[in-house]
Order: structure tokens, then sequence, then C-alpha cells
């Protein structure tokens, strides 16, 4: 414990003390369970491992200053992980078991949330697996909500500097009327190829077209894109994007400081016309984008020439990171003290 770097920490998976569990059984959720083993006993028929009953989430806890821990939005993580379920027909869970499990599991590994002067955070990954035995393709009647918690640093190795992202035309991530507004493995497991060939030739991330017409922005990897031109933030509004939390309050923060915020479809030749581009999320934060490469095309789009992320985009993450972090109010009651 006492050898963690919290200045150097990545975005990667580390055993802390506790989990906390909850077992759907018999049509009705159950206590909150504590444990300290990062296994899980699980049928070899469970829907989870075979037809995709399975959703997560993703949200972060802050230290301040002030020594007080914060969680970033948890309602909509909850109301998020509801829709996941219902997308997927597993239980849901209700908010307040989704609240109170987070809750637990950070109070219980506090000793892992990173001081404040690392600029690192405490990652939160809630999870709902089918876990009833089926082999015919249907919903079970029996689920696992867990939830586990681990220190982070940035999810690119840039951190808040601009990183360079391809656009695939091979691979779709999402289909219009699938499931890429929901959290669900799926999407995910869809991604990993066209993921895996972009880090080949050194992008940090895909810049997916939509998967209809390839003519308009859609998701960016792990996180939403945005653009930025005129005093304007622009963000696709799409069937198959994630609605992202971050988004929706970099929408909200970009109003407050007098911008006009357009969530519209975004054309692929519009990329030549912003004058800042990023893509953002929990674990991404605000990643400025460097650079877009269309390969299939060779087309480049290029946002940053000096290597520096836009001045936008350092005012809406620094705004962003105050009310996180504590040292700005929280005028718009977006953060909840554990
Ligand atoms: N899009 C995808 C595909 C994601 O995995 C995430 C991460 O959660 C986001 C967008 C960003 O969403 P949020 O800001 O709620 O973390
Ligand atoms: C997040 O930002 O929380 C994510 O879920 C992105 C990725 C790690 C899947």
């Amino acid at each position: 414990m006492n050898d963690i770097n919290w200045s150097d920490l990545s975005f990667s998976y580390m055993k802390t003390d506790y989990n906390v569990r909850c077992y759907y059984r018999d049509g009705k959720w159950g206590e909150l369970e504590v444990h300290s083993s990062d296994q899980v006993s699980i049928h070899m028929a469970a829907t989870g491992l075979h037809y995709g009953q399975e959703a997560f989430e993703g949200l972060k806890a802050f230290k301040g200053q002030d020594g007080k821990t914060r969680l970033f939005r948890i309602e909509e993580n909850a109301k998020r992980m509801y829709n996941s379920a219902v997308g997927t027909m597993m239980a849901e869970i209700p908010e307040d078991i989704f609240v109170n499990a987070v809750l637990k599991a950070v109070e219980l590994n506090k000793r892992f949330v990173p001081p404040y002067e690392s600029g690192a955070s405490l990652y939160i990954r809630p999870l709902l697996v089918g876990t009833g035995a089926k082999i015919g393709v249907a919903p079970t009647d029996e689920y696992l909500f867990m939830v586990f918690v681990m220190p982070v640093g940035p999810y690119f190795k840039e951190g808040f500097k601009p990183t360079n992202m391809m656009i695939s035309r091979k691979y779709d991530r999402a289909a219009p009327l699938g499931t890429g507004n929901i959290k669900v493995g799926g999407n995910y497991a869809a991604s990993l190829r066209a993921g895996y060939e972009a880090h080949e030739k050194g992008y940090s991330a895909v810049l997916f077209l939509d998967s209809k017409e390839k003519k308009y922005i859609d998701e960016c990897g792990p996180a939403n894109f945005f653009g930025i031109k005129d005093n304007t933030y622009v963000t696709p509004k799409s069937d198959s994007i994630l609605p992202s939390i971050t988004n929706m309050s970099l929408c909200q923060l970009a109003e407050d400081m007098g911008m006009t915020v357009e969530r519209r479809p975004i054309p692929y030749d519009e990329l030549s016309t912003f004058a800042e581009a990023g893509a953002c999320g929990t674990a991404a934060v605000i990643s400025p984008i460097g650079q877009i490469d269309d390969v299939e095309d060779s087309n480049s789009f290029v946002f940053s020439k000096d290597g520096k992320p836009g001045e936008v985009s350092e005012k809406l993450y620094n705004k962003l990171r105050a009310i996180q972090y504590g040292d700005e109010p929280d005028t718009h009651g977006w953060v909840t003290i554990v």
C-alpha cells in the first residue's frame, strides 16, 4: 500500500480491500454483502456469459483539498444502469441500492482514494450480470450486482495533452436501433478489433462514423466527441452513442460560460471547421484531440499544431475538475460527499 505512486497511476486494475455485492433471487434484491476476494463463482450457463446479459457503469470519487471525498453525479449513473437493465431484460437495480453499494465500496476502501495533490481519483465500477443458468435465448431470473473500486490516473497516456484518433470505416460499434445508447459489454466487444488496429497504427482510439450512412460523427472510443468553433460547443446527437454524463455536464458548463451548445448530427465534412476537438467521459475526462486521420480516405483533420490543448477545452477541463475536487462551489448540485 505504501508503495502506490499516486502521481504515476495509469488506468488499470488494482485489487483494493473490499467489494460490495447484492444478489437478485426469487424476484427480489437481497442485502448488501461485503467481500474481500476479487473472484466470483458463476454458473457455466449464466446468461451473462452466453447471451450478453451484462451492464456496467463508471464513476469517480475525488479527494479535495479539504480532505473530503466527493462523488460526481452518482444519480445519473444509477439511472443509466437502470436503463441498461431495461434494454437487456435484466432485473433493474433500484437507485437506493445502487447509491448505497457505491457509498459503501468507497467508504470501505477510503485508503485507496488518491490524495488531492496527485490529480488521480478512485474509479468505481458497478457491474450487473445475469447469473442464472439458461441455454435457450431468454432472460434469466437471477442477477448479481457488484461494485469494486481502484485508484486510477489518466485513461489516455497523454493525460490532458492532445492525442490522435483514427476514423475507421471498416467496423461499426453499434447499430442505429441497437444497444449503443446503453452501457453493455457487447458494445465494447464490438469495438475491440477496431481499437486494436488503431493502437497498432499509433492512435489512441477510433472515431466511429454512424453505422447507417457513414456520414456523421458518432462515438469516440470509450467517450463522446465534441467540437468547438465560434463560441459554440457542438456534440453529436445519435441513437447509437452513450449518453455521457461528462458531456451532459460540459454542455451545462459551456452554457454557463456564455457559449452556445448544439447537440445535433455532425457531418464528417464539418470536422474541418472545428478550432478544437476532444473526447469526453469519466475515464477520459477531457482528452483534447490533436489530429484525426481518416486512414482509408487519406484525409486528416488537425486541431492542435503545437501539442497543446485548445483554450476553450482547457477552460472546460479546469472548471469540471474544480467542481469535482471541491475547489469551486457545486452550483448545480452534482456532488455527493461520502
Ligand atoms: N461513450 C462510451 C462508449 C463510454 O464507454 C463512456 C464511458 O462511460 C462514455 C461515452 C462517457 O460517459 P460518461 O461521461 O458518463 O462516463
Ligand atoms: C468510463 O469512462 O467510465 C468508461 O466506462 C470508459 C471505459 C473505461 C470503458
